[in-house]
């Protein structure tokens, strides 16, 4: 393995000696015949910025923002092998020529930067998606054994078919080598039908693919073959796989270690990509793209126990969001190479910031799962709820310099006047920021003490590093009026004062102490005893605020308006933080909306029904109903002639963090 790190930051030691920073990660790696630059990889994933199953300009400009920002690999988004799993578009169509310009066209641009590309290559297997017409698709497998998280119950596979789709990863891996790319990655992780056939409990077959540990490795080892084959001598083979689907039905450690080793022995591929988790199962899919509930590289450990059986390099994914983690893993001996996609999508300069030891200065992923991969699941394109120029890059790459500098007052600090002060400033305008509290955050300083997201108070940190870097002069207790207004007169004011919380209309018929999820949160004592959680958004508050209290020792009743409680969360979070009200003894209630209380009793009304659901010998009731605006400011002054005025995010209407960022972002572009 080569040790030499190429021109990294160099620091100088008391005395005058040079010490590199981040020298491992910043050395060069051999992946089979791919030399890259350096150990920072995108691993594969769905950006949902493709037409037509094939790369278009929306990927390209993803792709090349992150080449620029100094990655070495780049893995694009999976891409099918067998027509007969034709995602009708939304999917890259490896089993066409249709998609060599496309790859053409990346790897040629990756290439001047640099940067070396491969290809995934995918079959899902039971994991299978609807039409785009609605309809279910027949969904294969080795055996009929049915999915729990899909809930598709898939046709076993003939031989006969399971010889085509061989033919299929050979065919594709040949039209990848013919659109020049670096090399492909065969996708046996999270559950796709790879893992599938490797798997005891999802293969049941009893013939040449099935039976015994040898027999079930048989397809995987063929279709490395295959791809071998079709990809020639010069292409790297690579072979993605979760070490531990954590799935109560799943691949499981030594399972997938010893199919590893086994085809490690047999040189099938050129480095293995170690990741957890599987798609099959709702405690699986979460460890697919692991939220701020997992510690960060928490996988690593895993990585170091393939590392010790296998004799080619190991990638490792997952949570790895900064510099000094992933040099960490790699001078540890865990891996090779430290995949940092996330970490990417929020900060596509990460590897080029770090190289230059500007480490202070890198917007770090903080976990939150929401406009990343919980856009992808919702069917949008990703984007980053800290950084929304990601996936926007044909709009926002290139943010030309101010025609006129004009004297822009911001009021209020949350991630929606941070943002806009930060993009105003680096356009060139000349920005103060007033916010009326003693430090800037908004409500993000409240989601911060929700138990288990601490993390997500990482926005702040960023957005005011990036407005202070700007040069955006932010000044805290610093209320804004009309009066403030006329006598500071600037040219453009940028109102983003955010939100308070909304109280329902409810029949008040006794004495009942009533709060907000904001009081919990800001720490206000509670009696002992039963207490309602109200929720009617279904998000992090009223989850997290019964969390907080069943922690607090109180018996919590969570009754949300919804189907189920945090119906309103990307599906990974949903599942953890259900999974930790549950422990923690919550009672879920779905389908109940609050509408009165007495001196003990909380009275509820069913969604559906209409009928009344009572829980009595209660102490308190705690909202967490939704926010209204703090909008009376920008209803003061917007309209006005004599300057130009901008609302931006919860006082607009209340929303969430990502389109205030968004809407901050958009208003400075504007000037
Ligand atoms: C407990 C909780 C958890 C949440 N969790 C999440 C989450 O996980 N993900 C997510 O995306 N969103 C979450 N949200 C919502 C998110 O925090 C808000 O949507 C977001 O902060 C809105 O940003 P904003 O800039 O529009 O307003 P705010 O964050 O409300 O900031 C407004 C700021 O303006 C200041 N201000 C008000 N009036 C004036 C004035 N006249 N002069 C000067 N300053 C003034 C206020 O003091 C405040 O600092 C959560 C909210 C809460 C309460
Ligand atoms: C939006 C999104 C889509 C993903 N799609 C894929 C995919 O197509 N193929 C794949 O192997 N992994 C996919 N993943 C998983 C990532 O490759 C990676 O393993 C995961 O994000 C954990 O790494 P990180 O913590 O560095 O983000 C996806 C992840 C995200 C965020
Ligand atoms: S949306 Fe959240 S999880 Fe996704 S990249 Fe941005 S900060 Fe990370």
């Amino acid at each position: 393995m080569p040790t030499t790190g190429q021109c990294c930051f160099r620091l100088l030691r008391p005395g005058g000696s040079i010490a590199l920073m981040y020298e491992q990660l910043f050395a060069p790696l051999d992946l089979g015949p791919t030399n890259i630059r350096n150990r920072v990889v995108s691993s594969g994933h769905e950006t949902m910025l493709i037409g037509d199953g094939v790369i278009n300009d929306a990927l390209m400009a993803y792709h090349l923002a992150r080449a620029d920002g100094g990655v070495g690999l780049i893995v694009v988004q999976i891409a099918e092998v067998d027509p007969l799993e034709d995602s009708e578009g939304s999917v890259l169509q490896a089993f066409d020529d249709k998609v060599i310009p496309g790859y053409q066209r990346l790897a040629d641009e990756l290439h001047a930067r640099d940067t070396r590309v491969f290809a995934q290559l995918f079959h899902g297997g039971r994991e299978s998606h609807r039409h785009g017409d609605g309809t279910l698709p027949v969904s294969v497998a080795p055996s009929a054994v049915p999915n729990e998280r899909f809930l598709m119950m898939p046709r076993a596979l003939t031989v006969q078919r399971i010889l085509a789709i061989v033919q299929n990863f050979g065919t594709a891996a040949d039209r990848m080598r013919r659109a020049g790319v670096d090399g492909v990655e065969i996708v046996a992780s999270h559950g796709y039908l790879p893992a599938q056939f490797l798997n005891p409990q999802t293969n049941r077959r009893d013939d040449a693919y099935g039976g015994d540990a040898a027999r079930r490795l048989q397809f995987l080892r063929e279709v490395l073959q295959a791809a071998r084959i079709g990809a020639g001598p010069g292409l790297t083979v690579g072979l993605r796989i979760s070490i531990d689907e954590q799935s109560y039905d799943g691949l499981n450690i030594d399972e997938a270690i010893d199919a590893v080793a086994t085809l490690d022995s047999e040189g099938l591929f050129d480095y293995v990509s170690v990741v957890s988790g599987s798609s099959a199962t709702f405690a699986g899919s979460h460890h697919i793209v692991p939220s701020m509930a997992h510690e960060v590289a928490y996988v690593a450990p895993r990585a170091a126990q393939v590392k010790a059986r296998v004799s080619v390099p190991v990638l490792v994914a997952g949570r790895i969001n900064q510099p000094q983690e992933a040099n960490a893993i790699i001078a540890n001996g865990q891996a090779d190479a430290c995949v940092m996609t996330r970490a990417l999508i929020c900060d596509p300069m990460m590897p080029g910031k770090a190289k230059a030891g500007r480490t202070e200065d890198i917007r770090a992923c903080i976990g939150c799962n929401q406009a990343c991969i919980g856009h992808y699941l919702l069917g949008f394109p990703i984007s980053c709820i800290q950084y929304p120029e990601t996936g926007r890059e044909l709009t926002y790459s290139v943010v030309p310099p101010a025609r006129v500098p004009r004297r822009v007052l911001v009021v209020g600090g949350g991630p929606g006047g941070l943002k806009a002060a930060a993009a105003a400033a680096q356009r060139g305008h000349h920005v103060v920021l007033h916010e009326a509290a003693g430090r800037v955050g908004g409500q993000a300083l409240r989601a911060e003490k929700i138990p288990g997201r601490a993390e997500f108070g990482g926005i702040v940190t960023n957005l005011e590093h990036e407005a202070r870097s700007a040069g955006v002069d932010i000044v805290t207790r610093s209320k804004v009026t009309v009066d403030l207004l006329e006598i500071e007169k600037p040219d453009v004011v940028i109102i983003a004062t955010g939100a308070r919380p909304r109280r329902p209309d409810l029949e008040i018929g006794g004495d009942l102490p009533i709060f907000d999820a904001w009081d919990v949160l800001d720490g206000v004592e509670i009696s002992s005893g039963k207490v309602v959680v109200a929720d009617w958004r279904g998000d992090w508050i009223g989850l997290g605020t019964a969390i907080e209290l069943a922690k607090r020792g109180r018996r919590v009743t969570l009754a949300s308006n919804g189907p189920h409680a945090g119906a309103s969360l990307m599906q990974y979070v949903r599942d953890e933080m259900t999974a930790e009200a549950i422990r923690h003894g919550v009672t879920l209630i779905p389908f109940v909306r609050p509408y009165g209380v007495d001196d003990d009793t909380v009275y509820l009304q069913h969604a559906l029904t209409a009928e009344p659901v009572l829980i009595d010998q209660v102490v308190a009731l705690v909202l967490a109903t939704g926010h209204e605006s703090v909008d009376e400011l920008l209803r003061s002054v917007e309209g006005r002639a004599d300057m130009t005025v901008i609302g931006v995010g919860d006082c607009v209407t209340p929303r969430t963090a990502e389109e205030a960022v968004l809407e901050g972002l958009q208003a400075a572009a504007g000037l």
